[in-house]
């Protein structure tokens, strides 16, 4: 049962928020499995416009190999329409987007007039003690070029700097919750579940 069977307007439109490694592609796609919602990963995207040597690509593959952000108005173009498409019909969960306290609030007030913002953002907590092994073993198994040490630095630095505005952001709205993510994928996807659920709804953590 989700919050929507007691409120029959809301709707899982999910943001996970956390740092490199910290699993939110992983649950991300239960989510999008479970709750029959679109997964929109801007990592994903963007690595894809890379591959297809497209134009956003081009623009973007220098930061992605630095472990800096890409330009906001690259993401845009990238997220916003399918937010707005998701959210026009089940819903979505937001891998990697918004990232910044300023992606958030221009997303946040095109989402709106769109009636399509986010009703539930989850922090994934995790120390980079957890994170860095698990990205060198996908480095391992994946060969993901941005999971090398260096570049992993990079991104955890990136992440420090921004997180905590965008958390206070969704904070003051009453949006934020939080949920352990050096526990098991399972024991993850289970809180998870009970914060979309509503037995968790807001801060502080769903364990
Ligand atoms: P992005 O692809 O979003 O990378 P990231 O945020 O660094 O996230 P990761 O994919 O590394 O981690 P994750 O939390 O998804 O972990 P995962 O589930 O894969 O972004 C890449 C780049 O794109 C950025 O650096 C930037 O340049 C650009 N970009 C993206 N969004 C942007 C934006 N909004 N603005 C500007 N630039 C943007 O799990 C990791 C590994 O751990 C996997 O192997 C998994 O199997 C394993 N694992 C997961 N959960 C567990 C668990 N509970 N226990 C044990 N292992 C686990």
């Amino acid at each position: 049962m989700t919050k929507a069977r007691v409120d029959p307007d809301w709707q899982v439109r999910l943001l996970l928020i956390g740092p490199p490694g910290a699993g939110k592609g992983t649950q991300a796609h239960r989510v999008a499995e479970h709750y029959d919602v679109e997964h929109i990963a801007t990592g994903d995207l963007l690595r894809e416009e890379v591959e297809a040597g497209s134009d956003i690509g081009g623009r973007a593959s220098d930061a992605m190999q630095r472990g800096e952000l890409v330009p906001d108005d690259l993401v845009f173009d990238l997220v916003m329409p399918r937010m707005i498409a998701a959210g026009r019909a089940n819903g979505y969960v937001l891998d990697g987007f918004p990232r910044t306290v300023g992606q958030a609030q221009e997303a946040r007030l095109t989402a709106l007039d769109n009636d399509v913002a986010v009703t539930q953002a989850v922090l994934f907590e995790a120390s980079p003690d957890v994170m860095v092994p698990r990205l060198l073993e996908r480095a391992r198994s994946e060969g993901r070029s941005d999971d090398t040490p260096e570049v992993i630095r990079a991104r955890l630095a990136v992440f420090d700097e921004e997180v905590e505005p965008l958390l206070d952001f969704y904070r003051d709205r009453g949006l934020l919750a939080v949920v352990d993510a050096t526990a098991s994928r399972d024991e993850v996807w289970a809180a998870l579940q009970r914060i979309l659920d509503g037995e968790g709804t807001t801060e502080d953590h769903a364990r």
